[in-house]
């Protein structure tokens, strides 16, 4: 791990705050935000439940090792990685590379009352599909460096929380250098 790491990677369950935390936490650090899943359906021009509906969940993932392998070569990043992308082995090493990874974790109550069945992602269902996703990408989640609770407090606070732990992990290695 580089003194500052190149990217920051958020990495979570939808609805965990991904976006909004990385927007702040990329302003207070000083670092460019990327958002996967708009990068996706700009270089796509269509929307990801469009892209589900004509390609289909496999071409989806694709899109999305491929954008993990390009912003792997992009430094000084906050990405918010999309929810199902660090449960796919081959894209989790690629937002890996030189990367701090963060895992925002969020409780299913405080998901269902974000995300709704219906809306923009494709993969949001009822309580039961839900609990079951995020039960089998637990695993996969657990990978990330480091756990930050995202179920409580407003993204201002979390992105702190996260800002906070980066400048100490820099402060603490000047300290042990000296
Ligand atoms: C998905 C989560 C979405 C988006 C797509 C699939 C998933 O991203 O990538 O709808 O598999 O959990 P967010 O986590 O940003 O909602």
């Amino acid at each position: 791990m580089p003194e500052r790491p190149d990217r920051v990677v958020l990495v979570g369950f939808m609805g965990s705050g991904k976006t909004s935390v990385g927007r702040l936490l990329a302003r207070r650090i000083g670092y460019r935000f990327e958002d996967m899943d708009r990068r996706i359906e700009r270089r796509a021009g269509q929307t990801i439940a469009e892209i589900f509906r004509s390609e289909g969940e496999e071409a989806f993932r694709e899109r999305e090792r491929q954008e993990a392998e390009a912003l792997s070569r992009l430094p000084g990043r906050v990405v918010a990685a999309g929810g199902g992308a660090f449960a796919r082995p081959e894209t989790r090493a690629l937002l890996q590379e030189g990367a701090l990874t963060v895992w925002l974790h969020c409780d299913l109550e405080r998901i269902l009352a974000r995300v709704r069945p219906g809306g923009s992602r494709p993969l949001a269902g009822n309580r039961d599909i839900m609990r079951a996703l995020l039960a089998e990408r637990e695993p996969a989640y657990r990978e990330a460096n480091v756990t930050v609770e995202a179920s409580a407090g407003t993204p201002r606070e979390v992105a702190g929380r996260i800002a906070e732990l980066i400048e100490g992990r820099v402060r603490r290695r000047a300290t042990a250098r000296r």
